[in-house]
């Protein structure tokens, strides 16, 4: 018997008003949302391949290693998409450089995790100077509000499940590679704080009492 597949709304991928930052260029942003836009389009057809091995209503034998490999990739294009949604989200055109010492939650939550804000900062930029292809990510765990910092290898390694991604920086070469050489990796990053829109990585907290 043949299993209705319910058909799956694609994937669109977002728009973002982003132009005129501070370091980091147009064209490098025109270039990124194009390689953001083939992570969607590549979840939406992982999406619908695996959907036609489903579409009989079971996996074959000699489906499986096509299945795995499908499967497999799921990771890494759905986190491709996300975190370039996240990491666009919390950049902006004239952002401040700084959190307000007096007003902003994230900055209370970087110092109730960190001791201070300078010691989140340099945690965070740290990681995002480390060698190797990824993204630096300063997590909530929403069961305490605590924020904690990592390091995530190509898109899906080193993501903690359940945690949530407050702020997203991409440290991938293609980030920077048209405004810095690849060992002015720490000028990118300065111009990623440049452009941080502090309110943004705010709004995705959610307000736990730790
Ligand atoms: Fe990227």
């Amino acid at each position: 018997m043949k299993n209705e597949v319910l058909p799956v709304k694609p994937y669109r991928p977002k728009e973002f008003a982003l132009s005129g930052l501070t370091g980091i260029s147009d064209r490098t942003l025109e270039m990124h949302f194009k390689l953001y836009e083939g992570y969607v389009n590549e979840t939406n057809r992982l999406t619908d391949r695996i959907a036609e091995i489903l579409r009989d209503g079971k996996v074959d034998h000699e489906e499986m290693p096509a299945y795995s490999e499908l499967t497999r990739r799921m990771g890494f294009e759905y986190n491709g998409m996300v975190l370039h949604e996240l990491y666009f989200g919390n950049l902006k055109r004239g952002a401040p450089g700084k959190p307000d010492a007096a007003s902003s939650a994230f900055r209370r939550a970087t110092e109730a995790s960190f001791a201070s804000f300078d010691l989140w900062k340099t945690d965070f930029a740290s990681i995002g100077g480390m060698r190797g292809v990824g993204w630096a990510i300063c997590f909530q765990n929403p069961a305490n509000g605590r924020l904690s910092n990592h390091w995530v290898s190509l898109h899906e390694i080193g993501n903690v499940a359940g945690f949530r991604p407050i702020l997203v920086m991409d440290v991938w070469e293609h980030a920077f590679l048209l405004d810095y050489k690849p060992a002015e990796r720490s000028r990118y990053i300065e111009a990623f704080f440049a452009n941080l829109d502090w309110r943004a990585a705010e709004q995705r907290l959610s307000h736990v009492e730790a």
